[in-house]
């Protein structure tokens, strides 16, 4: 399959390309220069031409790109770079969008109080934070491409990574060390990347609707978030058991 990457070059991209390297042919861009053996094109996710240009001869699209801060930029990339994004889709006529952001894009604070069961169709509470609203907005207009289209969009929603076996997380920050303190809800890089492999296999068809998010978290004893779903519809199986982290005494 011909994929395209819009953000390729941030912390979780490289693990992706990783991942469906093997598999597929990677077209990759962002905003930033990067050297690769792949195809590189630069792109800013809010140009509307370009990313419609270069999304030619694709056959799925995936969009790592975010912009956390900046009132102005954040809409720019993490909301209008999926309106740009699903325009280019529907120009080229390509089924398949994987796109991504936190798992508060849905779960926001109103429920962190909750102490089980939240999956990711929840309705989605995102609150007022800049991050998870412009992410939000993204998937909203995202599905509402959905309506009107025939175009499937993946979301693969996550909380924090961690390098299983050097402990290292985001920004090479040493984050994690057996019988310490980690986010029970983080997942391992290779774990979170291999979940886009699953996203390129799937048939589109089997989907329950268009629109389809999914939790990217492991296996959690207390299921306060859960991966149900990916397991049973992107047969997602998270390998890396992270519990020796956050595990005390
Ligand atoms: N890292 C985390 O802890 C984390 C947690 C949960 C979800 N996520 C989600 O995973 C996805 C990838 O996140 P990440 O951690 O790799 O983020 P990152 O900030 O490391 O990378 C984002 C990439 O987007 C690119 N970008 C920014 N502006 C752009 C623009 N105008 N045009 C094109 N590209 C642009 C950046 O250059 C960067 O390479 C995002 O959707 C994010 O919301 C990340």
């Amino acid at each position: 399959m011909n994929v395209l990457l819009l953000g390729a070059n941030g912390m979780l991209g490289p693990h992706v390309v990783k991942a469906l390297e093997p598999h597929h042919t990677l077209r990759l861009t962002d905003v930033n220069d990067l050297e690769t053996d792949h195809e590189y094109i630069k792109v800013d996710v809010s140009d509307l031409e370009h990313v419609v240009e270069v999304a030619e001869g694709m056959d799925a699209i995936v969009n790592l790109s975010v912009m956390r801060t900046d009132r102005v930029r954040a809409f720019d990339v993490s909301a209008r770079g999926c309106y740009n994004m699903m325009v280019a889709a529907v120009e080229h006529g390509i089924r398949r969008v994987i796109n991504t952001g936190p798992f508060y894009a849905v779960a926001g604070p109103t429920y962190e109080r909750f102490d089980h069961g939240v999956g990711p169709d929840v309705p989605p509470q995102p609150g007022t934070w800049l991050y998870a609203l412009t992410k939000s907005l993204g998937q909203e207009i995202c599905e509402i491409f959905t309506q009107f289209h025939d175009i499937y969009v993946l979301d693969l929603l996550f909380y924090m990574f961690l390098d299983a076996e050097t402990h290292v997380g985001e920004a090479g920050d040493p984050i994690a060390q057996v019988g310490h303190d980690l986010v029970p809800y983080t997942v391992s890089w290779r774990d979170a990347a291999d979940s886009f492999r699953c996203a390129l296999e799937v048939e589109l068809e089997a989907m329950p609707s268009r629109s389809e998010v999914f939790f990217m978290f492991p296996d959690l004893p207390h299921g306060k978030f859960s991966n149900e779903k990916a397991r049973r519809l992107l047969g997602w199986e998270p390998k890396d058991d992270l519990s020796k982290y956050w595990l005390k005494g």
